[in-house]
């Protein structure tokens, strides 16, 4: 915690949209009268049936129903682009900077609406209709942005699959969305090596029933395997496809998109997000939180496979008519300067990244930051995990030089949008604190026992209402989205996260209070690698958790119980970091694993994560009450263990 203040600059009082009086007057009109302000709100997009309502929303148990503008009709892709021709035809609405520095795209709104027409069109071909699922595994190149908008263009629905998961993981989101449609590249290009995503494509294929379509970028041109009849390649079909689509009509609550995100228990869960108040709220709050002007070059280095990217790589930033820049590579390639080299050659003004890639480029040295002149940045952002203010304190000294406000933004896949952040004009920043909440957003802190804590307190993170934003549903599973955010602290949502709330009425995120872990940005659910870990034949149990980890910010911590008269040693863990990264994906790669006889349970056979927690930590001498375990004795056989290998390394 840091007890800095950092006041906001006289000038972006001045030129910002949002000064702190404008936001203390919209953010009490926003939570008094939520219908006058969404109503208002609304007319920021183009609507094709205008809405007569817009809030009808129940967190209530048993009828959690949330539905915005819900008699309005609109198309997101007419939002995105169509509405912008005639003013910005020429602007470029992608910069899109390739892995390799040498290589590079910029597309303009007209050339936008060409390529997502074309696009669309070789979806009808192939009997993609509104309502239907397409699932999309790519690299960051353009054609993610085109077949997002594309799909939106005819109503149909996309799973977008972050293309770091493994074969099995895609095929599970293959088959959960029941999408016969599969768009993905020969390969993706990342670090200057390839990403074979045909190749794992294939693999989720051969496993998945019923009959498949695969529209194949073509990417690094290498050789890849084929399947006639199934495999097509995409520059083939946009050739034999007319170039006019005119946008279908769709209503406010149809849905949008699914994103498979992961929740403490189970498999991951198909989150879904509408049409009318989804792309309001990220267009609202692209706005105003990262102040965005006409002239500014954006920049979110997200992933397009999370929900960051859907919210402020594409949907927020076109529905604003911005210029979006779409980076393919990673942070570290060619060399720990990548980031600040490509501010200063497309002179970036608002950069929006995650608290890992600072920590680990503040970790290469000054010196990489400091050859580059980054004179065009006027404002900078963070998501995805709580931001030490030591690593704050070094993105607003050295990269921005002192000159540049920092929105730490706190959101979720199932926010939709930025729910807590600073607004640059209107809020003075704490170094590690997302601030004050947006507009319409009226987040509380609960006690483990649902009892409101008012003024400083420390609690659970729950929101008392609804905001247009908010996913309305889990894929073909409503009782578990019920069951998930609205059955702990019943007639809230609760969002998993703890956090302090001090005494200026400014909130602290202290990270997840449930079993999901949060590393490098990528969340994770402790279930889903126990799961993948079990599966390997010598694993009789697997109990997982978060421990601290410098850069990553959380690390995956595993205790292991193998079956009788398997042996523990390094070969073995080898195998199963390689077996996780097979059955998941290389982000969910355990980082430390420790073998034991046996792991903490309670008499029931429960197994006492909160001690495996504090074990993972070093945190000894705060085990708390360990007199319900069957067989005490295990944890001090599991310390003995854990100070030995420290010992050790
Ligand atoms: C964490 C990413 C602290 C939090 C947009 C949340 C944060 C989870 C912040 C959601 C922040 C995100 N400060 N913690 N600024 N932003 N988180 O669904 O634990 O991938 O619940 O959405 O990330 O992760 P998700």
């Amino acid at each position: 915690m840091s007890d800095k203040v950092y006041p906001v600059p006289a000038e972006w009082a001045e030129r910002a949209y949002i000064n702190a009086d404008q936001y203390r007057e919209l953010y009490e009109r926003s939570v008094s009268d939520p219908e006058g302000f969404w109503s208002d709100a609304g007319k920021r997009l183009e609507w094709i049936k205008p809405y007569s309502r817009a809030k009808n929303t129940s967190f209530q148990p048993g009828n959690v129903d949330i539905r915005w503008f819900e008699d309005g009709t609109l198309n997101v892709s007419a939002n995105c682009i169509d509405r912008h021709l005639a003013t910005r035809g020429d602007q470029v609405a992608i910069i899109w900077e390739g892995d390799n520095p040498n290589e590079s795209e910029t597309i303009t709104y007209r050339q936008l609406s060409e390529r997502v027409q074309r696009f669309a069109n070789v979806l009808k071909k192939h009997g993609v209709k509104k309502g239907d699922r397409v699932t999309i595994y790519l690299p960051m190149i353009p054609e993610a942005a085109y077949a997002m908008l594309a799909c939106t263009r005819i109503g149909a629905v996309h799973s977008i699959v972050f293309g770091g998961f493994s074969p099995d993981s895609l095929q599970n989101r293959i088959e959960d969305a029941e999408s016969s449609v599969i768009i993905t590249a020969d390969e993706g290009l990342r670090g200057g090596k390839p990403v074979p995503l045909k190749k794992n494509a294939d693999a989720a294929l051969a496993k998945c029933t019923g009959d498949k379509k695969m529209l194949v970028v073509r990417r690094t041109g290498n050789p890849v395997a084929w399947t006639p009849g199934r495999d097509l390649w995409l520059h083939e079909e946009l050739e034999s496809v007319s170039g006019e689509c005119p946008p279908e009509e769709i209503g406010a609550e149809d849905p949008l998109f699914v994103l498979y995100t992961s929740g403490s228990t189970g498999k991951p869960k198909g989150v879904v997000h509408t049409t009318g108040g989804y792309l309001l709220y990220a267009s609202m709050t692209h706005q105003y939180v990262f102040d965005y002007h006409d002239g500014d070059i954006y920049w979110c280095t997200a992933d397009v496979g999370w929900v960051t990217g859907h919210s402020y790589i594409v949907y927020g930033p076109l529905a604003n008519g911005a210029t979006t820049l779409m980076f393919e590579g990673v942070p570290t390639y060619p060399s720990a300067s990548r980031f600040w080299d490509v501010v200063d050659k497309w002179k970036v003004s608002i950069f929006y990244t995650a608290p890992t890639a600072i920590r680990s480029l503040m970790g290469a040295g000054d010196d990489l930051v400091k050859r580059s002149s980054r004179s065009s940045l006027r404002l900078l952002g963070s998501v995805g995990e709580p931001i030490n203010p030591e690593a704050w304190e070094w993105y607003y000294n050295v990269v921005g030089e002192g000159r540049c406000p920092i929105v730490d933004t706190w959101w979720q896949t199932e926010t939709g949008g930025i729910m807590i952040s600073p607004l640059p004009g209107a809020t003075d920043l704490k170094p590690g604190s997302g601030t004050k909440p947006f507009f319409g957003v009226q987040p509380a802190l609960v006690d483990d026992k649902g009892q409101l804590l008012e003024g400083e307190a420390q609690g659970n993170l729950v929101i008392l209402d609804s905001w247009p934003g908010q996913s309305r549903t889990i894929y073909k599973d409503h009782d578990r989205f019920e069951k998930t955010y609205f059955s702990a602290y019943p007639g809230m949502y609760f969002s998993g996260d703890g956090c302090r709330r001090d005494a200026d009425g400014y909130y602290w995120i202290t990270g997840r209070v449930d079993d999901v872990i949060n590393v490098s940005g990528h969340r994770m659910g402790t279930a889903e690698v126990e799961s993948a870990l079990v599966s390997h034949p010598k694993v009789a149990e697997a109990a997982v958790v978060g421990y601290p980890h410098d850069l990553k910010g959380q690390g995956i911590y595993c205790y292991i119980t193998l079956i009788i008269g398997e042996n523990g040693d390094d070969g073995l863990k080898k195998d199963l970091v390689a077996h996780v990264r097979r059955e998941i994906g290389p982000i969910a790669s355990p980082d430390l694993i420790q073998f034991s006889p046996g792991l903490p349970k309670t008499r029931s056979g429960k197994i006492m994560r909160r001690i495996l927690r504090k074990i993972a930590e070093d945190d000894f001498g705060n085990l708390g009450d360990t007199s319900t375990l069957a067989d005490p004795a295990v944890v001090d056989e599991l310390i003995t263990n854990r100070q030995n290998k420290r010992g050790a390394a």
